[in-house]
């Protein structure tokens, strides 16, 4: 298993692009199961996750290409083609979603497109339970017959889903996607309410406007759809990756420099753009990316609690554990979207960091400074939060089970030593 090698101590300066967002290029693929015709996503992240969803994708019978790219461009995003000219098998088995998590979405397109689907339940995973409720419910409010038997949901809509009104009891980025994804071919109108506003859900339904899909209340918690009988094929681009923004901003708060992200916008992660500059990181916005710099000046503790967009995102929460592990004082992380996000804390301890839980909460004391040490990435944010640490730490940090950075991480080591850090990968 591939490890990575990082020596700490450099500081940051250069350009990184952004990639495209894992978190939208996902459901996007899985839209393409909406119509017979070919959907073309541009901007795609050349990433694990993204080639294991084709695969999945292609067991229900998506043929999918990816155009070919010039020596020279393996930076920038790829082309994809996705057609689902036929519905071959609306099973999704347990191998397959207990691989990928999102891969339980398909659920809700396959409804809508073949009137039946049967999809493995996800099971538990690192982050806590993370149950399927919201999306059984959701889907439900549109006229699907929803039964459990050995483990899979088995769905059915004979005469097809209908438009209803869907009020999620909590926000769930899957549920909207899946239930959304729903509605656009269902008969009538839907109103979803308590809708996810993450930017990626709005990305998701403006390449289902571009298909032909009636959708009203983009980036709003109150979506309002009129189904329409078929969609078409369309060109989309995905959007930035906001995660990956903020991990590397993150990673030159911690080093010290100055770096800008090619590529990023600041309204897709505001929330925690603002807690950089409380923490004394300057931030500058340009019509083309972010600038991020710290130079000489320490860094701030700060109190954050994770939440739904437009707040502080749960997939950040590790990096800023990192960076805070080194600030001047004390700083409070709360988590409240998952149970048991907290796996870095360990690894980061093993590092040198000074950090106590209580619960949801973590309190973390900065130390003056992290060695290096053998740690274990345990799922794919906790893993880029060791990253970040052994860039500052003393020495040599080796992360093991990389491959949890390879689901989410476009070339994370090649962008990071462009600017200068000591980072490596150790093939085996
Ligand atoms: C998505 C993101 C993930 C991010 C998360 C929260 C993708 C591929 N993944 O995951 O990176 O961390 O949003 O921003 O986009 N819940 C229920 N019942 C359900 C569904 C969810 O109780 O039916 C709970 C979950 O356990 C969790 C909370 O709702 O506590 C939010 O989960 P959700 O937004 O659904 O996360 P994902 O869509 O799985």
């Amino acid at each position: 298993m591939d490890r990575i090698r990082v020596i700490g101590g450099q500081r940051l300066t250069g350009t990184i692009p952004i990639s495209g967002a894992k978190n939208a290029t996902l459901p996007l693929m899985i839209a393409s199961l909406l119509t017979s015709d070919t959907l073309t996503l541009q901007n795609v992240p050349h990433l694990a996750d993204v080639q294991l969803l084709a695969r999945i994708l292609r067991n229900h019978g998506v043929d999918s290409s990816v155009d070919g790219k010039r020596a020279g461009q393996k930076l920038l995003g790829e082309t994809f083609h996705l057609t689902a000219r036929q519905i071959v098998d609306t099973t999704a088995p347990y191998e397959m979603v207990r691989r990928m998590r999102a891969s339980f979405w398909v659920l809700g397109p396959l409804l809508a497109r073949c009137h039946k689907a049967r999809v493995s339940l996800p099971g538990g995973c690192a982050i806590g339970t993370r149950p399927v409720d919201l999306h059984l419910l959701g889907l439900e409010a549109l006229g699907a017959e929803i039964n459990l038997e050995g483990g899979d949901v088995i769905a059915r809509a004979p005469s097809g889903l209908k438009g209803g009104k869907v009020t999620f009891p909590t926000v769930s980025v899957g549920a909207t996607h899946n239930v959304l994804m729903a509605a656009v071919l269902a008969k009538g109108e839907s109103l979803i309410e308590n809708a996810a506003r993450e930017p990626e859900v709005g990305d998701v339904a403006s390449c289902l406007i571009k298909m032909g899909a009636v959708i009203e209340g983009i980036g709003t918690s109150t979506l309002q759809v009129q189904g329409v009988d078929r969609l078409t094929g369309a060109f989309h681009a995905v959007l930035p990756d906001r995660i990956e923004t903020g991990t590397y901003a993150m990673a030159v708060a911690a080093t010290g420099g100055e770096v800008f992200l090619d590529g990023a916008r600041a309204d897709l992660l505001q929330a925690a753009l603002d807690v950089l500059c409380e923490a004394g990181v300057e931030i500058e916005e340009t019509n083309t990316g972010i600038k991020v710099a710290r130079n000489g000046t320490g860094l701030q503790p700060v109190t954050i609690a994770t939440s739904p967009f437009p707040g502080f995102p749960t997939d950040l929460q590790a990096q800023l554990m990192a960076l805070m592990s080194i600030a001047d004082g004390k700083s409070t992380i709360r988590e409240t979207i998952f149970e048991n996000r907290f796996m870095h804390v360990q690894e980061l301890a093993r590092l040198g960091a000074d950090i106590s839980l209580h619960g949801d909460t973590a309190e973390i004391a900065g130390v003056t400074r992290l060695r290096g040490a053998q740690v274990m990435a345990t799922d794919l944010r906790a893993s880029v939060s060791l990253v970040i640490a052994g860039l500052v730490a003393e020495g040599e940090t080796i992360i093991n089970r990389v491959y949890h950075l390879d689901r989410g991480f476009e070339r994370i080591e090649e962008k990071l030593s462009r600017c200068g850090a000591q980072i490596d990968r150790i093939v085996s």
